[in-house]
């Protein structure tokens, strides 16, 4: 079983990692007694100061191994498809169940994102970050084995539920938005060099049954600038309606792009509308052009409230919310907070939000006072 024979030494940021880390771990599995596959502990990147949290190492599974966990690609498997490939539920020999998320074999930029992932995610654990336990690299095949998250997306429950789904409550957002500033608190401040994540999308955002969220698609991050630099200079990535706008004109990347897309999320948490949606009338398409006129005026906050919410909120809650989303969405990058800071602002909020002193929804200004059992309702 070979060990990142996925990685050509053609890539730039293959060398970068080994020289600047030093602590790639080198063998992924072992077998027990039955034949079945274990994963082993390895070292994770992270600690300017060389402490290190540990993470089970990646697999390399075969292609054959993948096909029967997925009973040969079956339809029914399918959980999803993005630029990537299709994403499949599995079940390992181990009875562990996972994601598979094959990739279509059209060019260069989808092996080349295989490789970044598998490099990024060996090195970088995280509770908040997905965890990949694999991936197979037989012939031209290029497969990513992932721990499976039950509850899919982000966006696949804030946008457009289905009659039957039950919207997001305020404190459910909230959380969602904890545990994603986590994540990206976990590459910006303790990976060391930190990693710009470059990518950061409701689609990207992933939920277990409790509604933990953990950041997914690492195949676009990039180390972060070190020493006296700024920023690194690349190739405009990343998805529409997230870029920051500095980074989509000149391509000069920072930590504070990903801040601007964290806002981006939390705007869309906040509102319930995608950042990008062509079916809504012009005008309202782009979600950062649509808010700006709410976002300046606080008297307009409450307009921004997705009306999936039904009220069901803490106003300075909400208020608050949209105070850091501002911060997050400056045209400035220098004025846009670090995400350690975030992280404690949020963190308060979800305490604020789950305290009962502070349950005084927006319903309770409305003449029609509700009923106890409604506003107490507003929890997850
Ligand atoms: N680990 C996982 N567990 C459960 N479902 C997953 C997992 N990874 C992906 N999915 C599902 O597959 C869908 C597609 O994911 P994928 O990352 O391939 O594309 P995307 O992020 O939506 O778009 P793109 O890759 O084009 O930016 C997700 O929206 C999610 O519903
Ligand atoms: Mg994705």
């Amino acid at each position: 079983m070979s060990c990142f024979s996925c990685i050509s030494s053609r890539h730039k940021d293959a060398s970068r990692i080994e020289i600047d880390n030093g602590t790639r771990s080198s063998s992924r599995c072992t077998t027990d007694s039955s034949g079945r596959r274990k994963r082993r502990e390895s070292k994770s990147w992270g600690g300017s100061g060389g402490s290190s949290t540990k993470g089970a190492a990646a697999c390399s599974f075969t292609f054959r191994e993948l096909a029967t966990a997925t009973k040969n690609f079956k339809e029914m498997n399918l959980i999803g498809e993005g630029g990537f490939g299709k994403v499949y539920k599995g079940r390992l020999e181990t009875g562990e169940v996972v994601a598979i998320k094959q990739l279509n074999h059209d060019g260069l930029q989808g092996f080349q994102e295989f490789i970044v992932e598998v490099l990024m995610l060996s090195l970088l654990h995280h509770p908040n970050l997905v965890t990949l336990i694999g991936y197979c690299t037989d012939g031209d095949q290029r497969l990513l084995v992932y721990e499976y998250m039950p509850k899919g997306s982000l966006e696949d429950h804030l946008f457009d539920p289905a009659p039957d789904q039950v919207p997001l409550s305020w404190n459910t957002r909230i959380k969602i938005a904890v545990g994603a500033a986590k994540g990206l608190e976990y590459l910006h401040c303790k990976a060391n060099p930190p990693v710009i994540y470059r990518d950061l999308k409701s689609a990207n955002i992933l939920l277990d049954d409790d509604f933990n969220s953990k950041l997914s698609d690492f195949g676009l991050a990039k180390l972060g600038p070190v020493g006296d630099n700024t920023h690194v200079s690349t190739r405009v990535m990343g998805t529409y309606g997230y870029c920051a706008p500095e980074y989509a004109m000149s391509g000069k990347l920072t930590l504070k792009s990903d801040i601007y897309s964290f806002g981006v999320v939390l705007l869309e948490l906040i509102t319930g509308r995608k950042a990008i949606d062509t079916a809504r009338r012009p005008g309202e398409q782009n979600l950062i052009a649509w808010s700006q006129p709410f976002l300046k005026d606080r008297r307009k906050f409450i307009q921004l409230a997705d009306p999936l919410l039904q009220g069901r909120f803490p106003v300075r809650c909400l208020h608050h919310a949209i105070a850091i989303t501002a911060m997050c969405l400056q045209e400035q990058p220098t004025f846009r907070p670090l995400i350690s800071d975030i992280v404690v602002a949020l963190d308060y909020l979800a305490t604020q939000s789950s305290s009962p002193k502070s349950q005084r929804t927006h319903d309770d200004r409305s003449p029609l006072h509700q009923p106890p059992d409604r506003i107490l309702d507003y929890g997850m």
